[in-house]
């Protein structure tokens, strides 16, 4: 049987990827911060929302509700659209009021909240915003022992998850406690500084399971809403 997938809606990228992530893969997107991550993974449950009806949550623990929604209104997303199909989730708020929710961890509340609105709106598509604050609230004290379950929760959730994950440019490691080995896919963005000034964006997808994935970089381009990727051509006619 062929594996549903979802598009990333990203012109010319999904067709590198077979057509897209399939159906219930729990995937990371990695890169130095401004590199698009929240972006692009909100832009992906937009766009899910917008043609496929698709139900979703972005939990995020890094940035306000509002300024992610901000930021998404300013890159030309009308949030309106689809509000009723994608819940924004600030999790931060409730640092708050940690005190009243007594010795819960934070891997426990993340889980709670995920699995209280996976029964009552019934999403397809969660995201996670991001997997190394989460880290660190959790304050994991076996981080590979505790990433592993954590995954494993995620694939009986049965729904198709993106995970948000910091990698800096001087590292070449996908994930600190094998995130990379448990993740059924990987999709990284970089920005590469071409001629000593001009700094384009790229993606790649590094993994994709069950994919004939291409693993080449491709220049990502932002305009009028939509994301597209296009072959690197060091030309700075390349980029908008
Ligand atoms: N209207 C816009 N059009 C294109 N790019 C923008 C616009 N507004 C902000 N950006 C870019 O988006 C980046 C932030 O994207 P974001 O998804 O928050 O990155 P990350 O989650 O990887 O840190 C900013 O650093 C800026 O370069
Ligand atoms: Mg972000």
């Amino acid at each position: 049987m062929v594996k549903e997938r979802i598009r990333t809606y990203i012109e010319g990228f999904d067709e590198k990827m077979n057509g897209g992530v399939p159906k219930g893969h729990n995937i990371l997107i990695l890169g130095e911060p401004g590199t698009m991550k929240s972006t692009i993974a909100f832009y992906m449950l937009y766009m899910n929302a917008f043609e496929n009806n698709r139900k979703s949550a972005y939990i995020t623990l890094e940035q306000s509700r509002e300024g992610l929604l901000e930021h998404i209104e300013a890159m030309g997303l009308d949030f309106d659209r689809v509000k009723n199909l994608i819940s924004v989730v600030d999790l931060s708020l409730i640092r708050k009021n940690l005190d009243k929710l007594g010795q819960q961890t934070w891997t426990q509340i993340f889980k709670m909240y995920a699995q209280n609105l996976k029964k009552n709106m019934g999403y397809d598509l969660l995201v996670l915003d991001t997997l190394p604050v989460l880290e660190l609230l959790a304050n994991f004290t076996e981080p590979r022992n505790d990433l592993f379950h954590l995954f494993e929760w995620l694939k009986e959730l049965d729904t198709t998850t993106i995970l948000i994950s910091e990698m800096s440019q001087s590292t070449k490691d996908f994930g600190k406690y094998g995130e990379d080995f448990l993740a059924d896919g990987i999709i990284h963005l970089t920005m590469e500084n071409v001629d000593g000034v001009t700094i384009q964006r790229r993606i790649r997808c590094v993994k994709m399971r069950g994919t004939n994935h291409s693993s080449d970089y491709y220049t990502l381009l932002y305009g009028d809403g939509e994301f597209q990727v296009t072959r690197v051509i060091s030309e700075k006619s390349d980029f908008k």
